[in-house]
């Protein structure tokens, strides 16, 4: 009788030291901000076991990885695909995550056929826009109220400031941000709008941005956030240069949000745009150096730097609303087929095994 109890006194303090002891991201950082994950077809769908429990335990918002871009959701003219979008949608209530729809106007992902007319010759700017619209409306006004935040307008800036010279700007002129987020207002009044790119880090293309923001929301139409996608390395941008950003876009008054934090450990050939680079560079161990697992020395400096990141959002908590990984776990990133296809990165902060990489509570100075 008294083994028996002395074990089950046992196995309930193993049972309470396991469950007791994992502390949980999206806990541990709600008086800051929401903490986010993109998410893809499996996990949404719980095909992918431990996505649940990770969910669960660490995430309170998530992003639509894939599955709401262009060429996912509205491949064809007269065809949209709302499986996703269907059960990322449901997955996220089960949840209680703030959904985040990404993304509505972008030139990558987006087929060919929506800047064509039959001829296979460029649209004229009348049609261009009410294919945009059309596809804003479709795809909006079906989550309308069940999406909380949207990424309205993603990477319509060049590093330098300059204009994107995507199609939707060659054919419609710099007009079509506004085209998109006034009607992205009229289709759910109530969801966050968001500008989304990368490298808003930099000086030129953060100007460029907040200016057109700015004069977007003089206008009167409604701009929320300008989202920094967070695709950083190691050490580098700086902490300097990453809380600078935070405080210009809060001082133009726009909400910040993190939208796409990984961070790549991999060495990045330097013609990373070159056309073959997908051919050699996976299979050579200069590229692909960490095939067998990542040093602990590198480990160390990839969970310093996300242990850096998150102290300075936490330092900017009334000014950054949400910070998503781009990615549940290493398995998953895209930094795994960016930019050489095949290699073994190890970018977020979760490993393979779906485990929170050590020592980051450590860091943070909450162990
Ligand atoms: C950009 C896009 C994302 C994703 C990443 C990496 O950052 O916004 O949707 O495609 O590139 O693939």
């Amino acid at each position: 009788m008294l083994k028996k109890t002395l074990i089950s006194i046992f196995v309930s303090f193993l049972f309470a030291v396991q469950t007791g002891e994992e502390k949980g991201l999206k806990t541990e950082f709600a008086d800051s901000f929401l903490v986010g994950t993109a998410v893809n077809l499996n996990q949404v769908n719980g095909r992918e076991s431990g996505a649940d429990s990770l969910m669960n335990l660490h995430f309170s918002s998530i992003t639509a990885e894939n599955g709401l871009k262009w060429a996912l959701v509205h491949p064809k003219e007269h065809e949209f695909d709302f499986a996703f979008g269907d059960a990322f949608v449901a997955w996220g209530e089960k949840h209680h995550a703030y959904r985040v729809g990404h993304t509505l106007v972008w030139h990558q992902q987006t087929p060919k056929w929506v800047f064509q007319n039959e001829q296979g010759e460029p649209l004229d700017s009348a049609s261009l826009a009410n294919r945009m619209l059309h596809h804003i409306e479709t795809v909006m006004g079906r989550y309308a109220g069940r999406i909380q935040a949207w990424d309205v307008v993603n990477e319509a800036f060049e590093d330098d400031g300059r204009w994107r010279k995507s199609p939707w700007f060659t054919i419609l002129g710099e007009g079509f941000i506004e085209m998109a987020f006034r009607k992205a207002a009229q289709m759910d009044p109530k969801a966050v709008l968001i500008y989304n790119d990368y490298n808003v880090w930099k000086p030129e293309k953060r100007a460029a941005i907040l200016e057109m923001a700015k004069s977007l929301r003089a206008k009167g139409v409604k701009i929320d956030a300008i989202g920094m996608q967070a695709h950083y390395r190691l050490d580098f941008p700086s902490l300097a240069q990453i809380e600078k950003a935070i405080t210009d876009i809060h001082e133009a008054g726009f909400e910040v949000h993190v939208t796409e934090l990984d961070v790549d450990v991999l060495p990045r050939p330097s013609d990373s745009d070159g056309a073959d680079l997908n051919i050699n560079f996976a299979a050579s161990p200069k590229w692909n150096p960490y095939v067998e697992g990542l040093p602990q020395d590198i480990e160390e400096k990839l969970v310093k730097r996300y242990a850096d990141l998150m102290k300075l959002f936490q330092r900017h908590k009334e000014k950054v609303k949400r910070v998503t990984f781009w990615g549940m776990h290493d398995g998953r990133s895209w930094l795994n087929n960016w930019p050489v296809r095949g290699r073994t990165n190890y970018a977020l902060l979760f490993d393979r095994n779906k485990s929170l990489k050590p020592g980051f509570w450590t860091e943070m100075g909450r162990d």
